[in-house]
């Protein structure tokens, strides 16, 4: 039913800068304390414009929380054991505290093997086979910023998760499954819903929240909501305009959802800035374990 009123528009944009203030703030307290300042090395095998974009942007966010950055840029035909080897080097340098191999890699390596071979305890990503079983059963580790990011924004918005019924659409291993596993943490009743999933339209319309993380652009619609759910938009779909234009959307239909939602992350400025801001809020979290160093505040 549409409503007459419009959905809040989550402003992940602010929330974000929020956090990366936050995270400026005890980098210096860290620092003051160890006489280290905590590093994050990015790696980008190849030339893939999207990726240069991100991987700048990560270099800028963790140089601006006044942590160092080392930058690998190697050539789309590094060979496999090259790679290895530099993470191998990253692993054991010790003024690394968070080691990020930008995906996707070149079809001729093994994506899982590099990810596998770093130390779970630099993982910043979360990607890490431990890193993942940690999160499965409650222990701590790192976990995927974009997950994270959509539980802090949940968290903002309605406080307590405890009993709240979440459908998470897209069962990846980077955003679907740790959400899941997330929002359980939380004690939300959690539904993973997928391409085989039956009735989809009716399963989200069960949910006081909803995650969209299937990459297919605007693909949730308003009359398939709940009246006043909370709605995170993970998707970041690039769709052709006329006249050689392209315009960003996400997996959720705005305008009609808008109409329903009770509060919505729009594309872009929703999830994204929160990915960046968790990922330098990782590397710190990471220094600050490597140090036994007690953080003044629970970021
Ligand atoms: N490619 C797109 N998003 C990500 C991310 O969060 N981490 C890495 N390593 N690669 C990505």
């Amino acid at each position: 039913m549409p409503r007459s009123s419009l959905a809040r528009s989550i402003d992940g944009k602010a929330a974000a800068l929020a956090l990366r203030a936050e995270v400026a703030a005890e980098v210096t307290r860290f620092t003051a304390a160890t006489g280290r300042v905590p590093g994050l090395a990015v790696v980008l095998v190849g030339e893939d414009p999207a990726s240069a974009v991100y991987v700048h942007s990560k270099g800028k966010a963790t140089i601006d929380a006044g942590m160092q950055g080392f930058e690998h840029r190697l050539p789309a035909d590094t060979s496999e054991a090259a790679l290895l080897a530099l993470v191998d080097l990253l692993n054991a340098d010790p003024v690394v505290d968070g080691i990020l191999v930008q995906l996707p890699l070149p079809s001729h390596i093994d994506a899982d093997k590099v990810t596998t071979r770093i130390d779970p305890d630099k993982d910043v990503d979360g990607f890490h086979p431990v890193n993942a079983g940690r999160l499965a059963i409650g222990l701590s580790g790192f976990v995927p910023c974009t997950p994270l990011g959509c539980l802090m924004l949940l968290r903002a918005e309605l406080g307590d998760l405890s009993g709240k019924s979440a459908v998470v659409i897209g069962r990846s291993n980077i955003v679907g499954k740790p959400m899941a596993l997330l929002l359980l943490g939380d004690s939300a009743t959690v539904t993973i819903a997928h391409s085989r999933t039956r009735d989809l339209p009716a399963v989200v319309r069960q949910a006081d929240i909803v995650v969209a993380a299937v990459g297919r652009p605007e693909m949730v619609k308003g009359d398939w909501l709940k009246p006043g759910a909370t709605v995170i938009d993970v998707g970041i779909n690039r769709i052709d305009k006329q006249e050689g234009k392209s315009r960003l959307v996400g997996d959720v239909d705005f305008a009609s959802a808008s109409a329903v939602a009770g509060a919505i992350t729009p594309v872009p400025g929703g999830v994204g800035p929160m990915t960046i801001a968790c990922l330098i809020r990782n590397t710190l979290v990471s220094a600050a374990r490597r140090e036994h160093y007690q953080m003044e505040k629970r970021l």
